[in-house]
């Protein structure tokens, strides 16, 4: 059985995070809201809890987690060794969704880092969030609250719907404000990489620190393990489209119609009558995209959908981190599409 608890978002119940807290430290597992998505928590100095965080997602073993602190001295307590550049960085983005790759020290649990000599720390820019941490009085390490491969989670009902049963308690405390997963930023390397795009967009890291690089090759990728898995995908096919007339998609929407459902996710309208054509239209922003995007493949999912069409938004500032998402969702691209279709 799964505890939900319903928490106002600025100003927790203290006796519910109380609640929460006390199950983590017992080494069990607690999901809760942060600013980016929800995460699903459990002691990150404590090896079997950890574990349990891998076994009711499904996660692979060797895809590392986040640990989140509430202040210095607890980052203190789970990483070493912190850069002139990445102080200057969590003095400028903590609380908020900007994750550091620093050098790990040993008591943090061997599983949360995969294996890595390096801890991914954040310090979350939720109340809710903050006060757990805080009240459990240690680092918390949490993914996001998904099954692994699933879309994650920006609202309660989407954790409870792939974990229920499986976790002690949710905290729920409304949608989430931003909806994708934090920058993650490894700072072991000189010049810093970004190792996954988020909110924090590289412009803005690099008016505090200088020069930032974006993780290209496959060497770089290695060092973030959980870019190899496939992710944040929902269980229809996704057809990403980028610079289309909404003449062009409403055909392609037709033309896919005739192998089954069609939901379409995007910023231009386009009427199609057809029982099994679903469209879910966003404003066109990063911000928007960003804070619907997850919750809009999982409605689609349950309206059955077999393929979804995307709209792509324009690749500049945080729409960076937005596109790198479609991207790694879609299975194909429209133009994959087309070759696919010509070559029978
Ligand atoms: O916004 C977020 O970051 C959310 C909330 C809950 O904080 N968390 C989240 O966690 O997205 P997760 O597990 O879904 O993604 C963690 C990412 C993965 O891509 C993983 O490979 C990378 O961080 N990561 C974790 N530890 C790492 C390390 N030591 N070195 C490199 N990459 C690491
Ligand atoms: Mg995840």
């Amino acid at each position: 059985m799964t505890a939900v608890l319903k928490l106002n978002a600025e100003h927790p119940q203290p006796e519910a995070i109380d609640q929460a807290a006390s199950i983590i430290r017992a080494g069990g597992l607690v999901a809760f809201p942060t600013e980016t998505v929800y995460g699903l928590g459990a002691d990150a100095m404590n090896e079997s809890a950890i574990r349990r965080i891998f076994e009711a997602k499904g996660r692979p073993a060797d895809n590392p987690l986040i640990v989140h602190v509430c202040d210095h001295a607890m980052l203190d307590l789970v990483a070493t060794d912190v850069s002139a550049k990445a102080e200057a960085l969590i003095a400028a983005f903590w609380p908020g969704p900007l994750t550091l790759v620093l050098n790990r020290r040993p008591a943090v649990a061997r599983s949360v880092s995969a294996g890595l000599a390096t801890v991914a720390v954040r310090m979350p820019g939720s109340q809710i969030a903050l006060d757990l941490i805080r009240q459990a009085q240690t680092p918390i390490a949490a993914p996001s609250a998904n099954l692994s491969g699933r879309p994650s989670p920006t609202t309660a009902a989407h954790v409870a719907s792939d974990l229920e049963g499986r976790i002690e308690m949710i905290l729920d405390g409304g949608a989430t404000n931003i909806g994708i997963e934090s920058t993650v930023l490894d700072t072991t390397s000189e010049p810093p990489v970004i190792l996954r795009p988020g909110w924090v967009t590289r412009e803005q890291l690099a008016e505090v620190i200088g020069r930032v690089e974006l993780a290209a090759t496959d060497e770089e990728l290695k060092r973030s393990p959980g870019t190899r898995h496939r992710h944040y995908s929902p269980r229809a096919n996704i057809v990403l489209v980028e610079n289309y007339s909404s003449k062009s998609m409403e055909q392609l929407a037709e033309s896919l119609l005739r192998n089954g459902p069609v939901g379409f996710i995007g910023h231009t309208r386009f009427a199609i009558d057809h029982p099994g054509f679903n469209a879910i239209v966003l404003n066109n922003s990063a911000e928007d995209y960003a804070r619907f995007i997850y919750s809009a493949f999982r409605e689609l999912d349950e309206l059955g959908a077999s393929i979804i069409i995307v709209e792509g938004i324009s690749e500049a500032g945080e729409g960076v981190a937005v596109m790198d998402r479609l991207r790694r969702a879609a299975s194909e691209t429209r133009s994959q599409l087309v070759s696919r279709d010509l070559n029978g």
